[in-house]
C-alpha cells in the first residue's frame, strides 16, 4: 500500500464533479481504496474521498462510528458510487474539519439521519441508515464527490476558526483538543 498526497484547498480537483467508478471490482479501484484507507489512517482521519487524493472518481472511505473514540477499532467502509437521502430527524450543527483544509474547523448543519446506498468492492449493494457522527461523515465525504467543501455548507462564517482557537467559540475558556461530541469530520 502507498500513502497518497492529499489535495489542499485551492486545488481544482476539489471543486470538480467526480465521475462514476463503473466497475468496482477493477484492480486499480481496489488498490485506490486500500491506499485511501492507509492515507486516512496515517492522517488521523475518519473519512476520505477520492478527489482528496487527486482521483476524480466517486469513491469514499468512511468509518461507521458514533464517536471519535471508536475510530481506533472500527473497520472503514468503502463506498463505490454512493448515494444519500436525508431521513426524518431534522438537522444538527457540529464542528467539522477536513484533511484538505488542515487546521480549520467550522460549524456545519447536517441532516441528523441519512439513508445510504452504494456498491462495495465486490460489486454488491451496500445500504443502510446512519445517524449522528456517521451520518455527518457520509454527508461530508459525498459532498467532496460533487466539489463541495464544508465551508460552502456553513451558515455562519463567524464560526470558522483554527482548531487551536476553538476554545474561544466553545466558550469554556479551557483548551480542548476537539469540540464536544459530534465534532470533527475527517479529523
Ligand atoms: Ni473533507
Amino acid at each position: 500500500m502507498t500513502l497518497l498526497k492529499i489535495a489542499r484547498l485551492g486545488h481544482p480537483v476539489l471543486l470538480a464533479r467526480a465521475r462514476p467508478v463503473g466497475d468496482p471490482t477493477a484492480p486499480e479501484i481496489r488498490k485506490l481504496a486500500a491506499d485511501m484507507i492507509e492515507t486516512m489512517r496515517d492522517a488521523g482521519g475518519i473519512g476520505l474521498a477520492a478527489p482528496q487524493v487527486h482521483e476524480s472518481v466517486r469513491l469514499v472511505v468512511a468509518l461507521p462510528i458514533g464517536n471519535r473514540e471508536e475510530s481506533r477499532t472500527v473497520e472503514p467502509l468503502v463506498l463505490v458510487d454512493p448515494e444519500l437521502e436525508p431521513l426524518a430527524g431534522g438537522t444538527e450543527e457540529a464542528f467539522e474539519g477536513c484533511l484538505s483544509i488542515p487546521g480549520l474547523r467550522g460549524l456545519v448543519p447536517r441532516a441528523r439521519r441519512v439513508g445510504f446506498r452504494a456498491l462495495d468492492l465486490a460489486g454488491r449493494i451496500l445500504e443502510g441508515e446512519a445517524e449522528g457522527l456517521f451520518a455527518r461523515i457520509l454527508q461530508h465525504e459525498l459532498d467532496h464527490l460533487d466539489g463541495v467543501l464544508f465551508p460552502m455548507r456553513m451558515t455562519n462564517l463567524r464560526s470558522l476558526a483554527f482548531e487551536s482557537e476553538l476554545r474561544h467559540l466553545l466558550g469554556d475558556g479551557e483548551a480542548r483538543p476537539t469540540a464536544p461530541s459530534g465534532a470533527g469530520v475527517e479529523r
